[in-house]
């Protein structure tokens, strides 16, 4: 019997995750070299206050370099002052854990195993086909346009739209703040992408992982890359690792008050052409309490195509062969991503 006929088992609304169960199946144990440790050292990743993006010419440009820096160095940082208030945030959160907490044949409604579907549930990565499975339950849902999307989304809890569209939103703007900052700061100028971003995708996974009892042996989320051009990043509590890029140890993230988390993604890697690198990521548990994260995932369009800019690619040559959000998909349909298959290495040319 393989591991995956095991895995079955633990379908979505009988998860163990989903069931609270007081131990952990085998089916979700995970390889000890991917064991999370219970004293990992701390991350000393940047925080980055947005608000000098928005004065004079002298302090845009503090806030880009850092920025820069961050995306080069970590493929990650952290902001403040980024516009989005706590209450709009706060309620995003309560929307997300009063989905959660609805009955499992509510929820089992976006039930969906197909990861083209623009809302679904399901649990750990892909349900039910992961070689090891991940103590997770999560909503996705595209929130871009918004007026197009909303109406698929959930209709209970009855404020979950209304609260969530908000955040979406705020998100949606902070992040082509920085993305006109980025590529800006790349020297390709602050609207090198803007219309393309305008007419992109933004995709929302609603994350639940409720506390497990044995969070030394199992992930929430197993690492891996995001495929987007950036990641923005709202969490109830602590529970984010990042691969730190110069000893090759996972570091955790620390939480900061009001602070998101921002993800440099593969597209992002791909136009930098390789400047700037896709954060290597995974999400652990706790035995206490139920951690909810909201990540707001931002790219092109469906079919457009992300190639290196010609301005970066000099006498190396492109190091990226070009790639879609579809491609993207197809990829995660037929890879398991929990088994380290990356769909970055994938678009890697000569190498
Ligand atoms: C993700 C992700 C991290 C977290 O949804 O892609 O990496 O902290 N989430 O839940
Ligand atoms: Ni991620």
């Amino acid at each position: 019997m393989g591991a995956t006929a095991s895995s079955g088992m633990w379908k979505t609304g009988e998860s163990a995750q989903e069931q609270g169960l007081g131990y952990v199946p085998d089916a979700y144990q995970v390889p000890l070299r991917d064991r999370p440790s219970l004293f990992p050292d701390t991350a000393t990743v940047p925080l980055i206050d947005l608000g000098g993006l928005w004065k004079d010419a002298v302090q845009r440009s503090l806030v880009i370099k850092d920025i820069a820096n961050a995306c080069c160095r970590f493929g990650f940082f952290q902001i403040v002052n980024h516009g989005i208030c706590q209450t709009v945030m706060d309620e995003a959160l309560q929307a997300a854990s009063s989905f959660f907490d609805s009955p499992t044949d509510e929820k089992m409604k976006y039930m969906s195993n197909d990861v083209h579907k623009p809302v679904r549930y399901a649990t750990s990565f892909k349900d039910g086909v992961d070689k090891t499975q991940s103590w997770r339950v999560f909503l996705k849902h595209y929130a871009h346009p918004l007026e197009h999307w909303m109406g698929q989304w959930p209709e209970n809890p009855p404020r979950y739209r209304e609260k969530m569209g908000r955040f979406c939103a705020q998100a949606r703007k902070v992040t082509v703040d920085l993305m006109e900052a980025i590529t800006e700061g790349l020297g390709l100028g602050p609207s090198y992408l803007t219309s393309k971003m305008e007419a992109g995708m933004q995709v929302m996974a609603v994350n639940c992982y409720p506390p497990c009892p044995n969070p030394e042996v199992a992930l929430g989320l197993p690492p891996h890359c995001d495929y987007t051009c950036l990641t923005v990043v709202l969490q109830s509590s602590p529970g984010l690792q990042i691969m730190d890029l110069d000893d090759c140890t996972w570091k955790s993230v620390p939480k900061i008050p009001g602070a998101l988390q921002v993800h440099v993604g593969d597209h992002l890697e791909v136009l930098s052409n390789g400047l700037y690198k896709s954060v290597y990521h995974r999400a652990v548990l706790n035995s206490e309490r139920t951690r909810f994260s909201i990540a707001s995932l931002h790219s092109l369009g469906l079919d457009e195509t992300m190639e290196p800019a010609e301005e970066l690619v000099g006498a190396q040559g492109k190091k990226y062969r070009g790639s879609s959000f579809r491609d993207f998909l197809n990829f995660l349909a037929t890879n398991d991503l929990g088994e380290h298959k990356s769909f970055i290495d994938s678009l890697k040319i000569n190498q």
